[in-house]
């Protein structure tokens, strides 16, 4: 077991119960060995499959990642495309081995714009999720952190439109459950390979009090040490929440 392997009993005990990632980097990765971008996204897309079996074997709760973000529609066509069918791929290939694998898929994102192929894979990945209790992985597709705070501000006017709710009801707890992570509690680390220090309109909302671990590593050549030296770091933090201790 990977687990003590890499952690004293002590450490476990300070596991991170949500952790989450920016997969950033794979287009320099590839342009570094003379390939094309797509070829990062596919050695990209490896590494996730890896980093969400070794979550699931240190006793991670919840395994969040930034995949496409609402901005990366900027990108040339061709390169969305290929991104989109390694999505495809890796979903098939999920929905036959999650039940074995015990890991659940969650998909935070507008997804209703989506190619109506991946839209269903999506659907049935989830339906099949539903059956198992390990370790949740949030796919985050077409996701922005400022979409998914007016998506749920607008649901809360609908609700106070609708007299469901008043005005006056709106707290962030209320709103907290309009988002797409209603249910599962904020990250504790987030990780973001690729060199850049910025936050890339991820997880906006949740992150009020995550902790942050950033690494020049790219993501394709990110492999469980450097996720141990992460986690590592984030046992060693203080976490106040704005109190003394
Ligand atoms: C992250 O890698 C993957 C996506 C944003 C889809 P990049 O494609 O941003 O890689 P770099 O940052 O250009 O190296
Ligand atoms: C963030 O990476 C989005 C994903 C990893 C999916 P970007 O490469 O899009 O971020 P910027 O453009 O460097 O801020
Ligand atoms: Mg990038």
């Amino acid at each position: 077991m990977s687990k003590e392997k890499f952690f004293t009993a002590q450490e476990i005990e300070r596991m991170p119960i949500h952790i989450a990632a920016i997969m950033d980097g794979n287009g320099r990765w590839a342009t570094k060995r003379g390939l094309p971008r797509t070829a990062g996204h596919k050695a990209g897309s490896e590494t996730f499959r890896r980093a969400a079996e070794f979550m699931s074997e240190l006793g991670v709760k919840y395994f969040t990642v930034y995949a496409f973000s609402t901005e990366n529609w900027k990108r040339p066509a061709e390169e969305v495309k290929v991104i989109m069918t390694l999505f495809e791929r890796y979903l098939n290939e999920a929905i036959e081995s999650m039940a074995e694998k015990n890991i659940r898929l969650n998909f935070f994102g507008d997804t209703s714009v989506l190619d109506g192929k991946l839209q269903k894979l999506i659907e049935r990945t989830q339906q099949i999720s539903t059956a198992q209790s390990g370790l949740c992985v949030n796919v985050c597709i077409n996701y922005g952190g400022r979409q998914e705070i007016a998506m749920a501000a607008k649901k809360a006017a609908e609700e106070v439109v609708s007299g469901k709710i008043k005005a006056d009801d709106i707290t962030h707890e209320l709103l907290s459950r309009y988002m797409y992570s209603a249910d599962i509690p904020d990250p504790d680390l987030i990780i973001r390979p690729g060199g850049e220090q910025r936050v890339s309109n991820f997880l906006l909302w949740q992150s009020a009090y995550s902790e942050y671990y950033f690494t020049d590593k790219l993501w394709p050549d990110m492999a469980e040490a450097d996720f141990v030296e992460a986690i590592k770091s984030f046992m060693n933090r203080n976490r106040r929440f704005g109190g003394l201790k």
